[in-house]
């Protein structure tokens, strides 16, 4: 922690919660059990992040692929998102943590999809850590859903093809708010993006490790954080 610099953190951290179902089937238990673990570790990174002054994290909790496992895990990941939102808007709110959305809200249930515009309406303000749950999210799917926008706008005239350049497009994603991240980690083992924030990672940093995400600590952002601060980022450029 103490290498760590704090003046060249990454704004934006992009994380993909996975490996919850083989952190719980190692122990014997239920997939359930690792969701449930799961969200109770981005409460802890999500703590510590803030505390640190990351600035945003956009974090995978069910992509649009997700809906092909068993209804009954569905439905329990809905439940957690639920019981999430009801446990920790408050406290998110007093450490000035802004929760915002990415994804197609509207195919899950409607007191669901309300609870997140609430959460989402109530902590618009703050001035702290932007925590971007990307829920029901497909980086395909955002980039069709801006690409109708763009055609519905050059249909009715309000913007021509000549005008459409990657910031244009941009401004079109969920994530418009947004920098692009900066450092991408992903727990588990696997070493893929699954659809997650295909345009915006044009230049990210990819961290992976073999740890579930049940058993990523802050420990392990911090080494993430001191290789990301190792790296030579060149944007096809050279070397500085
Ligand atoms: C991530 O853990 C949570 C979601 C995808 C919703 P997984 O459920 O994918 O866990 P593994 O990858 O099967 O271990
Ligand atoms: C990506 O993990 C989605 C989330 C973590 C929410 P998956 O477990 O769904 O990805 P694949 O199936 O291994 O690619
Ligand atoms: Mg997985």
């Amino acid at each position: 922690m103490e290498k760590l610099n704090l003046d060249k953190l990454p704004r934006h951290v992009a994380l993909i919660m996975d490996g919850n179902g083989r952190w719980a089937q190692k122990k014997g238990l239920p997939r359930s059990f690792g969701h449930k673990a799961g969200a109770e570790k981005l409460k802890t990174i999500v703590r510590f992040a803030s505390d640190i002054g990351i600035s945003a994290i956009t974090a995978y909790a069910f992509s649009t692929e997700n809906w092909k496992r068993p209804q009954n895990e569905v439905d329990i990941l809905m439940s957690l998102f639920s019981s999430y939102l009801t446990n920790e808007v408050e406290e998110l709110h007093q450490n000035q943590v802004r929760i915002m959305f990415s994804g197609d809200l509207s195919r899950l249930a409607k007191p669901l999809e309300q609870k997140m515009l609430d959460a989402a309406q109530y902590t618009r303000n703050n001035q702290g850590l932007t925590l971007n749950l990307a829920v029901n999210y497909g980086g395909r799917a955002e980039l069709v859903r801006a690409f109708r926008s763009l055609a519905d706008k050059i249909a009715t005239g309000e913007l021509k093809s000549d005008d459409i350049g990657e910031d244009i497009i941009t401004e079109y994603l969920y994530t418009a708010s947004l920098p692009d991240p900066e450092l991408l980690i992903r727990p588990s083992g696997d070493l893929r993006l699954s659809n997650f924030l295909l345009w915006q990672t044009a230049y990210t940093e990819l961290w992976f490790t073999p740890l579930n995400w049940p058993d990523f600590t802050p420990q392990v952002l911090v080494q993430a954080l001191l290789d990301f601060q190792a790296r030579d980022r060149r944007f096809g450029g050279l070397k500085k």
